[in-house]
């Protein structure tokens, strides 16, 4: 499929007046979530209705729902069951009867259940008042009882909602904050309260969608998988991969981690420290030179060496899942990659270029700038990783269009593809 750069170009990819939690994206929130119009419009000018379309970092699942709601088949993976959950109940529309249904079912058993422990979690009490504990204890069993699974999914993400709402967190924070003790005197959360409100707003943006898309969409297949080890997608047979990639690592960017941590301790779905199993969690060497990131390397290492090791590791695991990525795009079909160049230690990192480098079977066809106008990502990061210190990295992002010309030589033993993805079977990520 071939396109056109000037209609690409045309296109004011900010979308300065579409809201970025539109429709059914408004469901929970979810950190540096794609805008859907982008998605929207890169699926259907790179990609043919009978596509398959992958997302490897799908989050809260824009590209595969806006990939199914264009008739695509679509495929996604993430580290994160939060992301995961939200991402499955977006894409399976449930008219608003079921919903309704649902809801009844679990204000009957409210009745009936008397008490329930809270789970045992680290530092609950710090994060939860008590009353609150035994409100959500019960809420959670009452929705437990569901006997339909998308009906007590719904209700899943619904109650992730309330969690976060009834915490002791300051809101609209991605990470943990304690709110200050003049405001947690006043903290009385009525959990009960919070749901039916909750519900009657998601249970509205529900029964929009399931309207909007004639009552069914396709199923996606979506699946927790750690994108630096080899994807379990047949190889080349994938005709657009869309994805936005962390920009960095956890700790100093977008801690994905934190955001979900109280929901996932609630929902039993909490296994280990997501934000040091992300991309650059764990110091590794580069073991390629970029020549794209030489001079910014060496400004960092110049100004602290122990940062350049976490930058390389960070851009160590982009590397693996980018061979990964790359291998299970057809030829002649598109990897796109929409990111934002952060800086550290006040130093640009162009991760667009890298990203080209990184990818030698494929060729670049174009980078188009965006604004970031109202994406829920901190505009103000922490490059110097002082508390306190902040600067201003993640305003523009751009959206870098590559296609695959040749043939990924990861079946030749002598390539490096192969070796890697020996090496990697063998390199455990811990998910
Ligand atoms: C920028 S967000 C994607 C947001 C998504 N486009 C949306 O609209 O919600 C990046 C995602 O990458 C995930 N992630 C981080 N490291 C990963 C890894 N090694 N493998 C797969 N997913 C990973 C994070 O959990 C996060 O959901």
């Amino acid at each position: 499929m071939n396109i056109s750069v000037e209609a690409l170009k045309q296109i004011d990819w900010t979308f300065r007046n579409v809201k970025a939690k539109e429709g059914i994206h408004g469901l929970h929130s979810y950190p540096a979530m794609m805008a859907p119009p982008v998605a929207r419009r890169l699926i259907e000018m790179l990609s043919q209705p009978d596509a398959t379309v992958l997302d490897p970092f799908c989050g809260s699942g824009t590209v595969v729902v806006e990939a199914l709601r264009l008739g695509r088949s679509a495929i996604g993976f993430d580290i994160n069951p939060l992301a995961l959950l939200i991402a499955e109940v977006k894409a399976n529309p449930l008219p608003p009867k079921t919903l309704w249904d649902a809801f009844e079912q679990v204000q009957m058993a409210l009745k009936d259940i008397t008490k329930v422990e809270p789970p045992r979690f680290a530092n609950i009490d710090y994060w939860f008042k008590p009353q609150v504990q035994r409100q959500l204890a019960k809420l959670k069993s009452a929705i437990d009882t569901l006997q339909d699974e998308p009906s007590r999914k719904f209700c899943l993400v619904v109650f992730s909602r309330v969690v976060r709402e009834a915490s002791n967190t300051r809101p609209n924070e991605f990470k943990l904050f304690r709110l200050p003790p003049e405001k947690l005197q006043h903290h009385d959360p009525d959990v009960f309260a919070l749901f039916r409100e909750r519900f009657a707003e998601c249970a509205a943006i529900m029964g929009e969608w399931w309207q909007c898309v004639g009552g069914k969409l396709p199923k996606p297949r979506l699946e927790k998988h750690d994108a630096r080890k080899p994807l379990p997608v047949e190889p080349e047979s994938v005709d657009l991969v869309l994805t936005s990639p962390p920009y960095g690592d956890a700790r100093t960017t977008v801690a994905y981690g934190q955001f979900s941590r109280l929901s996932l301790q609630w929902l039993g779905l909490w296994k280990e420290d997501l934000d040091k199993l992300g991309l650059g969690g764990q110091i590794r060497p580069l073991q390629v030179a970029l020549p794209s990131l030489k001079e910014a390397m060496k400004a960092i290492s110049l100004k602290d060496p122990e940062r350049t090791r976490e930058v390389q590791a960070f851009y160590a695991d982009l590397r693996d899942c980018l061979l990964n990525i790359a291998s299970v795009v057809k030829v002649g079909g598109y990897a796109v990659f929409v990111v934002a160049n952060r800086k550290v230690k006040g130093i640009k990192l162009p991760t667009d270029e890298a990203i080209v480098e990184m990818l030698p079977e494929f060729t670049h066809i174009v980078s188009l700038p965006r604004q970031i106008p109202n994406k829920r990502m901190p505009s103000r990061t922490s490059p110097s990783n002082v508390p306190g210190q902040t600067d201003e990295t993640m305003l523009e992002e751009n959206i870098v269009i590559l296609q695959k010309v040749k043939s990924t030589p990861y079946h030749e033993p002598n390539s490096e593809q192969f070796r890697l993805l020996e090496k990697r079977k063998r390199y455990r990520v811990g998910v």
